[in-house]
């Protein structure tokens, strides 16, 4: 109603993430016009700036053109900006929520607070909010981002401070890939679909593949990076989430805890990895590579300290489920940073026909789902060559996004990540028994591989991916069909 006023805090206006992903996702919510009527943004930062050189900051990365200038200056007209002496400093949160209470006159007062900050701030930053600037009129609610601990025993720590100030309905812990159109369609594609439901299972599919792809290296993030690696920057959170969707029983309801139990449950059922269900790359420099950045070794990037680092760049793991669906079924996961191209795609690759009466000739199916670029769900089958012929070639039926659906815009993750929280739906966000389990399933291998020091097989800057997980894979039996 009317009473009520909205005000999404940004903790880290002045970073990195703030202007290069928060910001630009608020002005492109602001021009569609979905914020609820009444909203501000309120960004706190220790720079010492004001609301016009916040702007300044962050407008190059909003890509404002000429028509929307009126619109644009319209949205700096919600913004302010409170310079605080330090993340730990409480009258600095006074300030900030002095500066929220003016835009609330006096009405309901609804606060986001979006914390953009690196995690060695994020205790006295939450501790900071909860005492100094938390509404007493309306709701409360907190996003963070990952990472979140850096194994099973300090996420758990993470999650008992978070846990002892917020409500887990008041924690939305982002995993921006829950955002993506393609990952929200493998719900509908699997549970409203009677040609996939009753072959999905150990029956029917030989493996899955989920692949992600990236063709830069870690461009200046190498000390957050080398800290984490690609088994917790990509493979524990965004392709294990993805991982559940594809692998979880059908839930009751499609209400967000039921979902969100389901989850949970196949995470049950993943045996924990150890050191022989991964294989381990690092990429060299690509001494005939077009951009400075190909000709960057891993170990050669400025922001990495140990140039003796075994830091994964690359991972290829394959998970198992002990369940009735899923056993003997191997799920790998590969993720890598500076190879050919950017890509994420799942692919479900299902057994060899039985009883086969075209001489062998036959290629397996394969559905594939793929995230992005360029959304699509596309089968791969076996139809008549066209022609005189009676012979089987493997051919497509193909939904490919933009020819199918010409004129339709699919939002950023961001942007339907952030109107969910607004609306207090979290079924796109991880809650706290997923995020344990998820670090369950991973904590031994990484100890492992850092106990032991595992050095990594190295590849060269734009590859394909490693010769060694192709190798890998292919002892489970997966087939490989030239595309991934
Ligand atoms: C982030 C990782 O979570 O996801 C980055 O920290 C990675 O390393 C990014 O580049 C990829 O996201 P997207 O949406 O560009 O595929």
């Amino acid at each position: 109603g009317s009473g009520d006023h909205y005000t999404f805090i940004v903790l880290g206006a002045s970073g990195d993430l703030a202007k290069k992903k928060i910001y630009p996702t608020l002005w492109s919510i602001y021009q569609q016009d979905k914020f609820p009527p009444n909203t501000a943004i309120v960004g706190f930062a220790r720079s010492k700036m004001n609301q016009k050189q916040l702007i300044e900051k962050v407008e190059p990365f909003l890509k404002v053109t000429e028509e929307q200038k009126a619109t644009a200056m319209k949205f700096y007209g919600i913004n302010s900006y409170v310079a605080g002496e330090g993340y730990g400093d409480l009258s600095s949160y006074k300030l900030l929520d002095d500066e929220i209470l003016k835009h609330e006159k006096g009405a309901n007062g609804h606060r986001v607070f979006y914390l953009a900050l690196p995690p060695s701030v994020f205790k006295e930053v939450t501790l900071a909010i909860k005492a100094s600037c938390w509404s007493r009129t309306g709701y409360n609610r907190v996003i963070v981002e990952k990472p979140f601990g850096h194994d099973l025993e300090s996420s758990d720590a993470l999650s008992k401070h978070l846990g002892s100030l917020f409500t887990e309905q008041e924690i939305y812990r982002i995993d921006h890939y829950l955002g993506k159109e393609m990952v929200q369609n493998l719900m509908i594609l699997r549970f409203a679909n009677q040609i996939f439901t009753p072959i999905w299972n150990r029956n029917n599919i030989a493996s899955v593949m989920i692949t992600f792809k990236e063709p830069f290296g870690t461009m200046g993030r190498g000390g957050y990076f080398d800290d984490f690696g690609i088994i917790r920057d990509i493979m524990q959170n965004h392709l294990l989430q993805i991982f559940c969707l594809v692998a979880m029983e059908k839930p009751p309801t499609k209400h967000a805890n039921h979902i969100r139990d389901e989850k949970v449950k196949v995470l049950e059922c993943t045996k924990t990895l150890g050191i022989e269900d991964v294989v381990i790359g690092q990429y060299l420099a690509n001494p005939d590579g077009k951009t400075e950045d190909s000709k960057t070794g891993y170990l050669e990037d400025a922001t990495i300290k140990n140039k003796n680092s075994n830091t994964p760049t690359y991972a290829c793991a394959a998970l198992r489920i002990n369940n009735e669906r899923w056993d003997g079924v191997p799920f790998f996961l590969k993720c890598g940073k500076a190879l050919n191209e950017r890509k994420m795609e799942v692919r479900v690759q299902f057994r060899d026909v039985p009883g086969d009466i075209f001489e062998g000739k036959l290629k397996r199916n394969e559905l594939v789902i793929r995230v992005q670029p360029n959304e699509a769900v596309y089968c791969k089958m076996m139809s008549k060559e066209p022609g005189i012929s009676f012979e089987p070639h493997e051919t497509e039926l193909d939904l490919t996004y933009h020819v199918k659906y010409k004129d339709v815009k699919l939002p950023d993750a961001y942007e339907r990540l952030i109107l969910d929280v607004f609306e207090g739906n979290q079924l796109n966000f991880v809650r706290a028994d997923e995020l344990r389990e998820a670090w369950r399933v991973f904590t031994p291998l990484l100890h492992a591989i850092e106990a032991k020091g595992v050095k990594p097989f190295t590849y060269t800057y734009g590859d394909r991916g490693l010769k060694e997980a192709d190798d890998f894979v292919a002892s489970f039996g997966h087939m490989y069909t030239g595309t991934y």
